[in-house]
């Protein structure tokens, strides 16, 4: 989705706008120093730590971590999604968004989109015209919908027959070309076409702007396949979209919670029942783009499954994608069904207050401690020492230094029998042993190379132009020190654009995990002068290439000198010469090489 919008375009634009009038237009900033400062609208506080940088072009708080730029700002705050918060950016600095030149060229959708809706408006015109007469009115009737939430929904019918799709809406070859485009109609491989859908009950599955983007449609009975989906397409994704997200942020202002279901008849018994906050997923397990979207709506989310094997390791699926995510103010709980129960049959039995009572879901950190615990013999040390070995990577990814880390270090402390302070120098611990693996040849002096690029990329977060001190940063590629790759590319792109800003090198790496680690060093405040920050940055650099130096040394020396080519002995040549007078060993090693 992002790769459609050239990445220049984003420099360009972040450059033309002001995040200070981005976000004061949301919330009102107050001028204290270099910064402006406001309550942070993404956790509950009494005194603002919510601080954006004009300088920067980066808002950050220091309260919950949150980060990022202008458009990260529209994203988090709007709920807007990536390329509507860019739209909305452009048409405020009057810029059109390109399309990638050559590559996935962004096409025109309109004519996709606009059948859709007409089939859709035809599937609900057949449920009232021949829903009765089709069975379907009284199939929705058995399963308790009403008409009402039934047309809210949009909820329609495909009459039995092979064509009747085709023939409503395919009124030229062009026409049925889209049709089939859009899932709605199959080309057969002898020649011809016909619909996908027949004898169904048909649901609209809406985007977040309501536009119809596919369907699932469910036989009346006990058929096969029970549903049919529309394919994946040019509009519609299984993994992003949601069922009822839009129905429900129509129903519901400001979510506070959601509830989050595998099957269209859950939503819609959960809305029948009034419980209007619910969502499903389309028959695929949930994805990391899933959760991330559903945290942009809502603060907090109940991931509803079976009781049974499989519900358990969905369960655990949600876990893993949404621990990244669990920033302060943001909880997450499983609330699982009774054997033999879905969402609608349990909510038909026990009615609403089921799902409104918050006692009956299990907090995501009981059901994590609960699983691991399963895992793990408690009664013996060998077993509590196995619970903290496998519950280590699981709470650091939790955000770093946030309340529900702090919580789980304490809960695994508690059940492991160990000393919190134990516990907190084992995992440090293991963060070194697993940085020292990535990078087995790091020597002396490398223990300090991490921090040296991690301050190298801070203080060019800080002052990008930094950069144009660096003659050639693939003078250091080969450095084995982790992060100078990602130190070699911003310093890159900030020579190939002298006025980018902080927030828009971030925003260049927008979704990943570089990203999300520049996000954390952006906000690092730093109190140097402009003459000093010169001094640390050339400082950092020339360390990292002397280590560099150094590396390339000891690995040539480990060659045996036959064996060396002469470019290779050229090449050490140079680098003893160049090394420091201290090191030993260096005028023998050079008599060796002749
Ligand atoms: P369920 O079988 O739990 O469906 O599948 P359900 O929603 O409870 O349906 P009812 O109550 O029997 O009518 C959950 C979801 O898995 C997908 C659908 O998205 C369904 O809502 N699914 C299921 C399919 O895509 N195809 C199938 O054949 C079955
Ligand atoms: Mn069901």
């Amino acid at each position: 989705m992002a790769g459609q919008i050239p990445q220049d375009f984003i420099h360009d634009l972040l450059s033309r706008i002001d995040i200070i009038d981005v976000i004061d237009e949301h919330l009102p900033l107050r001028k204290a120093g270099r910064n402006h400062h406001a309550l942070c609208p993404f956790h509950d506080e009494k005194t603002p730590s919510f601080t954006v940088s004009q300088e920067k072009q980066f808002y950050y708080c220091f309260g919950c971590g949150a980060s990022g730029s202008a458009i990260s700002f529209l994203m988090e705050h709007a709920h807007m999604g990536f390329v509507d918060a860019v739209s909305a950016l452009a048409e405020r600095a009057g810029l059109e968004i390109p399309n990638e030149p050559g590559a996935q060229r962004s096409q025109d959708h309109t004519p996709l989109y606009e059948l859709l809706k007409r089939a859709a408006n035809y599937y609900s015109r057949q449920l009232r015209e021949y829903g009765v007469a089709g069975g379907a009115v009284d199939y929705l009737k058995s399963r308790g919908l009403s008409g009402n939430l039934a047309a809210e929904f949009g909820v329609g019918f495909a009459p039995s027959g092979w064509d009747n799709v085709l023939r409503a809406l395919g009124s030229s070859d062009e026409v049925v070309a889209d049709l089939v485009r859009t899932g709605l109609v199959i080309k057969k491989d002898e020649g011809g076409y016909y619909d996908r859908f027949r004898e169904r009950i048909m649901f609209p599955i809406r985007d977040q702007r309501g536009r119809v983007v596919g369907f699932g449609g469910r036989v009346l009975g006990d058929g096969t396949p029970k549903y049919l989906n529309s394919p994946e397409t040019p509009v519609f994704h299984k993994g992003r979209e949601l069922y009822g997200l839009y129905e429900a942020r129509q129903g519901v202002k400001d979510i506070h919670r959601l509830f989050v279901v595998e099957g269209y008849m859950d939503v819609l018994a959960l809305a029948q029942f009034g419980v209007r906050n619910a969502v499903a997923t389309l028959g695929t397990a949930i994805t990391k783009e899933h959760v991330e979207h559903l945290f942009r709506v809502s603060p907090e989310m109940v991931f509803c499954f079976d009781g049974d094997v499989a519900g358990q390791s969905a369960a655990w699926r949600a876990l893993e994608l949404a621990l990244p995510l669990l920033r302060d103010g943001r909880q997450a709980s499983f609330l699982f069904m009774p054997e033999g129960e879905d969402p609608d049959s349990y909510i038909r039995k026990e009615g609403g207050a089921a799902f409104e009572d918050r006692g009956k879901a299990v907090p995501l950190s009981d059901f994590l401690f609960q699983t691991l615990s399963k895992r793990a013999d408690l009664t013996s040390l060998d077993g509590r020492a196995r619970l903290v070995e496998i519950a280590k990577p699981l709470i650091s990814k939790l955000p770093e230094g946030g309340a529900l880390q702090q919580l789980m270090h304490k809960h695994l402390a508690e059940i492991a029998r160990i000393e919190p302070e134990f516990l907190t120098t084992i995992i440090k611990g293991g963060r070194q042993a697993q940085q020292g693996a990535s990078n087995p040849r790091r020597g002396e002096g490398g223990s300090a190379s991490p921090s040296l690029v991690r301050s190298a990329i801070t203080l060019l977060l800080q002052e990008p132009t930094l950069a144009t001190l660096v003659r050639d940063p693939s003078d250091f590629k080969d450095a084995d020190v982790p992060g100078i790759g990602l130190l070699i590319e911003v310093i890159r792109l900030a020579q190939a654009k002298p006025d980018i800003t902080c927030g828009a090198i971030v925003e260049h790496w927008r979704g990943t995990d570089e990203g999300r680690h520049l996000a954390k060093l952006a906000a690092v405040p730093h109190h140097l002068s402009e003459a000093g920050i010169k001094e640390e940055f050339s400082g950092a650099v020339k360390r990292i290439l002397e280590l560099r130096n150094r590396q390339r040394r000891e690995t040539l020396l480990k060659i045996a000198p036959a064996d060396l080519t002469t470019t290779q002995k050229q090449e050490l040549r140079l680098l003893l010469a160049f090394s420091s007078p201290s090191e030993a060993g260096t005028t023998e090693e050079m008599e060796k090489l002749g």
